[in-house]
């Protein structure tokens, strides 16, 4: 049931932009087309009534002719040549673009138990924001710092879901000049190796009120129908599967960190 919820959660989150922007231009660009065809079909009957073996009077070809070349001016023959090139092309584009999106969209929602596997972690993230890409706003800057960590027996679905909801949270908070910044090291604490992963926005912020709350399902403080509270809740569940702990940090109008610590076990089973 929660990773029903999941997969709803994340799909819900990545339809809006991702696959509606080139869904939109897809559809406007088709419907041009769609016009532009009609066009074409009659100013080739009118050419193929010029040039029928029932040949007009040289009287009528002449009319027809200049019938022809009237409509041609009209419908603006020439740009159509152009024009049908690039919309056609924009439309591989957009059509490749969503193919591309769901390819990465099931990756992380195919989540079995044969999704648990060894994951490099490092390129899980760097896979979420390429995810993402389109929500991340252009005066958003992504700082890297990664460091080299073992691969973790790991469900790499979920784990990729639990990224892309926190930062979508961090992109969310950001209101101009935002620095999201994605971190990971590894740590040894007595006998058990740690991989430590952190995401951290210099958006608004938490309110210190907020805090006990903000793992609780359908706890949002976003307005109606912009956000289902239910991002946070997905994300303990994963670390929760990964035997893991998740820790947040946050300062009102400075920004948030949350950081994922993920013990190395030779296998794990949710
Ligand atoms: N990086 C962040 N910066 C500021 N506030 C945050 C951040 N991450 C979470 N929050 C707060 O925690 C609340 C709960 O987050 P959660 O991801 O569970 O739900 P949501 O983001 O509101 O909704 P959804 O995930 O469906 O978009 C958010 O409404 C917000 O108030
Ligand atoms: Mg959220």
């Amino acid at each position: 049931m929660a990773f029903f919820c999941l997969k709803l959660y994340i799909l819900a989150n990545l339809s809006n932009h991702e696959i509606n922007n080139p869904v939109g231009f897809l559809t406007s660009n088709l419907e041009m087309l769609a016009d532009y065809r009609k066009h074409c079909i009659e100013i080739l009957s009118l050419q193929e009534e010029i040039t029928s073996p029932h040949r007009p009077s040289e009287q009528e070809r002449i009319i027809l002719i200049q019938r022809l070349e009237r409509m041609k001016k009209e419908v603006d023959f020439d740009y159509i040549q152009k024009e049908t090139a690039s919309l056609l092309e924009d439309c591989l584009l957009g059509a490749n673009r969503i193919r591309n999106i769901v390819t990465d969209l099931m990756s992380f929602t195919h989540a079995k138990d044969i999704d648990w596997q060894l994951v490099d972690v490092n390129k899980l993230l760097q896979k979420t924001v390429k995810l993402a890409f389109n929500e991340i706003k252009f005066q958003t800057t992504i700082q890297w710092d990664l460091n080299e960590l073992d691969l973790i027996y790991s469900s790499e679905g979920r784990l990729g879901q639990a990224f892309l909801s926190l930062l979508m949270n961090a992109v969310h908070s950001i209101r101009q000049d935002g620095l999201i910044t994605l971190s990971t090291r590894m740590k040894q604490e007595d006998d058990q190796k740690i991989a430590i992963i952190e995401i951290s926005d210099n958006g608004h912020g938490i309110a210190e009120k907020d805090l006990p709350f903000i793992f609780e399902p359908f706890y949002t403080t976003k307005e109606k129908g912009k956000g289902t509270g239910l991002g946070l809740h997905m994300v303990d569940n994963v670390v929760n599967n990964h035997s893991g702990k998740i820790e947040v940090n946050s300062t009102l109008g400075e920004g948030t960190c949350f950081r994922i610590l993920l013990p190395y076990k030779d296998k794990q089973r949710i």
